[in-house]
């Protein structure tokens, strides 16, 4: 599938089917993670792949309401920042490059014909700190975001046009 196919057929998937993701399609998606521009190529994330059932279900409740789908996910991909990559001039710069990482992983499953949703955490200090604890994640490692990946309950590969003229402007405002 092409990068502009693998965009326009792209949704959300929330319900999954029992199917398996294997080592080697998890790999290709992890790989497309580090494969985006990072600030000053300090590569400021780390992923945790979750493929435990029990605790996928454990890092739902702890992400909060609305991480349900990692319960029927075949697998997790837990995004994180690491703290000890940062640049001190511009700490932040780590949402970014984990945010890249996120999206490339997104785009990489689609075309691998995987679904995806992404599920966010940071900056919801509460879900940080759940998250965080549940995976006794190091000092310097913060959770970002979460990927719930598997096979799509009901497949939709038809291509959506979600450009808007009204939200872009040419020379001048
Ligand atoms: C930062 C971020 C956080 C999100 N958090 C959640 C979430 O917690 N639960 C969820 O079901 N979807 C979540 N989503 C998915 C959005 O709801 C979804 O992308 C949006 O409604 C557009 O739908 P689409 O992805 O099918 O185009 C999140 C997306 C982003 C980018």
């Amino acid at each position: 599938m092409e990068t502009l196919k693998a965009m326009a057929t792209r949704k959300s998937v929330r319900e999954f089917t029992d199917e398996g993701i294997t080592f080697e399609d998890i790999k290709k998606i992890l790989t497309a993670g580090m494969s985006g521009p990072s600030c000053m190529n300090k590569r400021m994330w780390s992923f945790v792949v979750i493929r435990n059932k029990e605790l996928l279900g454990k890092l739902s409740v702890a992400n909060g309401l609305y991480a349900g789908p990692l319960r029927g996910a075949a697998l997790g991909i837990l995004v994180c920042g690491d703290l000890e990559r940062a640049l001190p001039e511009a700490p932040e710069y780590w949402v970014i490059d984990a945010s890249i990482a996120t999206q490339n992983m997104v785009l990489a499953a689609q075309d691998l014909g995987i679904g995806s949703v992404w599920l966010g955490c940071w900056p919801c200090e509460d879900r940080v700190q759940e998250v965080k604890e549940l995976m006794a994640l190091p000092e310097n490692i913060v959770p970002h975001s979460i990927l719930a990946l598997g096979y799509a309950k009901e497949p939709d590969n038809e291509e959506r046009d979600l450009y808007e003229s009204d939200r872009v402007h040419f020379d001048e405002w």
